[in-house]
């Protein structure tokens, strides 16, 4: 008998949840309707708050990740197939773009941000006819899709580079930065290189290359050569590249290192100044904007598309310049100082406060104008998982409700959230322990420099690698508690270990549960897509030296329409904590909440338990 009571239970389960997401839906799609009806085509005949609407304002953008999402054929690696058989999970989730990290035919050196061939899939990740169905599926669920531009650099193994390389005066020869080396009074048969850059990934920016004897410029990985945007032939060769996806019917790009596709002229030593900080030099040469605009003019220009740059060395001082809708340039940014609140040097913790985390969302929602735009995030395939950075994963318990509080900070805050795959369900970091575990050649080389170079000893660089290494967010999907997370075939070997808390962390248990870390982001994602208060709405923190709480209001009038007027209080912490509400303010009706049970009305002082967040109107 026990096992029908269970079924019906689980049934009972389901018809709830279903239910929740088809009221949901339903709110948001009024509310998108509504924003609609101001449009007239792409631009919008009526300001909101101030802000132009346009439906990338309005998105929840999904990051996927194709190696780790889904495999459907038993190789270990995930492909297009398996994010299309996801896309309904994708759309009750409620996010409405998604944005694939790369997908092209690529040698895999830095998983696919090293590119052979910008117009053919990865062979692992299947063929052209499986990403077109994947898109026409997106676009069938009324979702978007953004792919990952990486135009800094190629795979040193694409075509271009393979011709620049074979001699001095091939026509490609320009397409990449060629210098000779500077004389080595020691050793005159090797050449220093032509300056003193550090690559991203450990060593020198330069690598000698026997053919024609010189050295070539790579921030990146050794296999990741830069394109030399200063040739006119470059730019126009991307530019043709990005029309062949948006002709395909792709919604936008999100490009990878944008701003460091314009080098300083003669390419100088850095001083040693600008070596404590390499990227802010090279984030701001002379012509990114100019090359930004032309690529705005003559692709961006002509299509209804999302575009939002990877930032990397650029202060939100300097944002404007690059997202304010005058310039012509990209729709929105990632800025790194909220996601890197708790980073030292590389992989070092640096202790940190609630109010710098306070401080720096208070100076995005102050510093940009209402012709610029944002987003919010706290989470990518480069940064660890989202509830180990900043959550607590100490108990199962504190877990989900640490991460429900974080998913509740994203869906209220100002700009437009992205999340990660897998933060959904509150995936953790994985429980490295040795070298050979990990993957990425970040991690790699790093550990050549450091640990074998002795400058760090190696339990150190393991631990730090733990805590803050790219393959933390990298391992698989946890899809359900069978072998291999559901993720591939159970006897195939995932090309990087899934989790060992697949069992209990995992979609299919989480689906079975109304009260899981993935129901919940569903409805913070539908309360999203419900107001545009937090969209638009204007931001203000109540109590900004608090350490322990985070209260903030997003409140929004528009004419012929009652005034939203939402507040959000978070309990950072496991302290519980008596909170009175600032400024004699008094919280009115609950409207979200991580803790089942919580009273219904707010008043103005709160009970708030352990991670405790809380969505009230005022
Ligand atoms: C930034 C990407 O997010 C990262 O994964 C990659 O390694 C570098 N750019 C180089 O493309």
């Amino acid at each position: 008998m026990i096992w029908p009571v269970k079924k019906t239970l689980v049934l009972l389960a389901f018809a709830f949840v279903f239910a929740a997401i088809s009221i949901d839906q339903t709110l948001a799609q009024q509310v998108s309707d509504a924003a609609k009806t101001e449009k007239t085509g792409k631009h919008s005949a009526a300001l909101v708050n101030g802000y132009e609407p346009m439906w990338w304002k309005e998105a929840v953008v999904y990051q996927v990740y194709p190696r780790s999402f889904q495999d459907s054929n038993g190789d270990g690696i995930g492909d297009l197939n398996g994010i299309t058989q996801h896309l309904d999970y994708l759309q009750n989730l409620g996010v409405n773009v998604i944005w694939l990290s790369p997908h092209y035919d690529s040698p895999n050196a830095d998983n696919g941000y090293d590119i052979r061939d910008y117009r053919k899939v990865m062979k692992e990740f299947g063929t052209m006819a499986d990403f077109d169905r994947m898109l026409s599926g997106i676009k069938a669920r009324h979702m978007r899709l953004i792919i990952d531009l990486v135009v800094n650099h190629s795979s040193d193994e694409h075509r271009w580079f393979v011709e620049s390389r074979s001699s001095k005066k091939n026509p490609y020869r320009d397409y990449y930065f060629w210098r000779d080396g500077k004389p080595n009074p020691a050793d005159p048969a090797h050449p220093l290189p032509p300056n003193n850059y550090p690559s991203f990934f450990s060593g020198s920016a330069w690598q000698w290359d026997e053919t024609t004897k010189q050295f070539y410029l790579h921030y990146f990985a050794v296999k990741q050569p830069d394109l030399n945007w200063d040739n006119p032939k470059v730019r126009e060769d991307v530019f043709a590249l990005m029309k062949f996806w948006l002709d395909k019917g792709v919604d936008g790009f999100r490009m990878d290192v944008i701003p460091l596709i314009s080098k300083q002229p003669g390419l100088p030593d850095l001083t040693p100044q600008e070596m404590q900080d390499p990227p802010r030099l090279w984030a701001n040469g002379p012509h990114r904007d100019e090359y930004l605009q032309q690529m705005n003019r003559e692709v961006l220009s002509k299509y209804d598309v999302m575009t939002v740059g990877e930032a990397i060395g650029i202060t939100l001082e300097e944002e404007p310049k690059i997202v304010n809708s005058d310039r012509h340039e990209l729709n929105m940014v990632f800025n790194f100082d909220a996601v890197r609140v708790n980073r030292g040097d590389f992989y070092s913790e640096k202790k940190w406060k609630l109010p710098e985390l306070k401080a720096i969302y208070d100076h995005h929602a102050t510093a940009l104008s209402k012709t610029d735009w944002d987003t919010v995030f706290l989470s990518n395939h480069d940064n660890p998982r989202l509830v180990s950075n900043f959550g607590d994963t100490s108990t199962a318990e504190f877990r989900v409700r640490s991460a429900k509080l974080i998913e509740t900070m994203l869906m209220t805050l100002k700009g437009t959230p992205f999340i990660y795959q897998g933060d959904e369900l509150a995936m953790t970091n994985y429980p490295f322990t040795k070298l050979n575990q990990f993957d990425d050649i970040e991690v790699k080389n790093a550990y050549k420099e450091r640990v074998l170079g002795g400058k760090m000893a190696e339990a150190e660089f393991i631990a730090e690698s733990q805590r803050f290494g790219r393959d933390n967010s990298r391992t698989p999907m946890q899809w359900s508690d069978a072998p291999n997370g559901g993720f591939t075939t159970p006897a195939a070997k995932p090309w990087l270990a899934v989790n060992p808390n697949y069992k209990e962390i995992n979609a299919g248990q989480e689906q079975a549960d109304p009260e899981s870390v993935l129901h919940y982001t569903q409805r913070a994602i539908a309360l999203h897509h419900a107001h545009l208060a937090f969209v638009y709405g204007d931001y203000k923190d109540l109590d900004p030296d608090n350490e322990q709480v985070y209260a903030f209001t997003r409140s929004l009038s528009m004419p012929g329409k009652p005034e939203e007027r939402m507040l959000v209080v978070l309990n950072f912490g496991e302290k519980p904590v008596e909170y009175t509400l600032p400024g004699g303010m008094s919280a009115g009706k609950l409207v979200l909440a991580n803790v089942p049970g919580t009273p219904e009305m707010g008043g103005s002082v709160l009970k708030l338990g352990a991670w405790d967040a809380r969505v009230y109107t005022y």
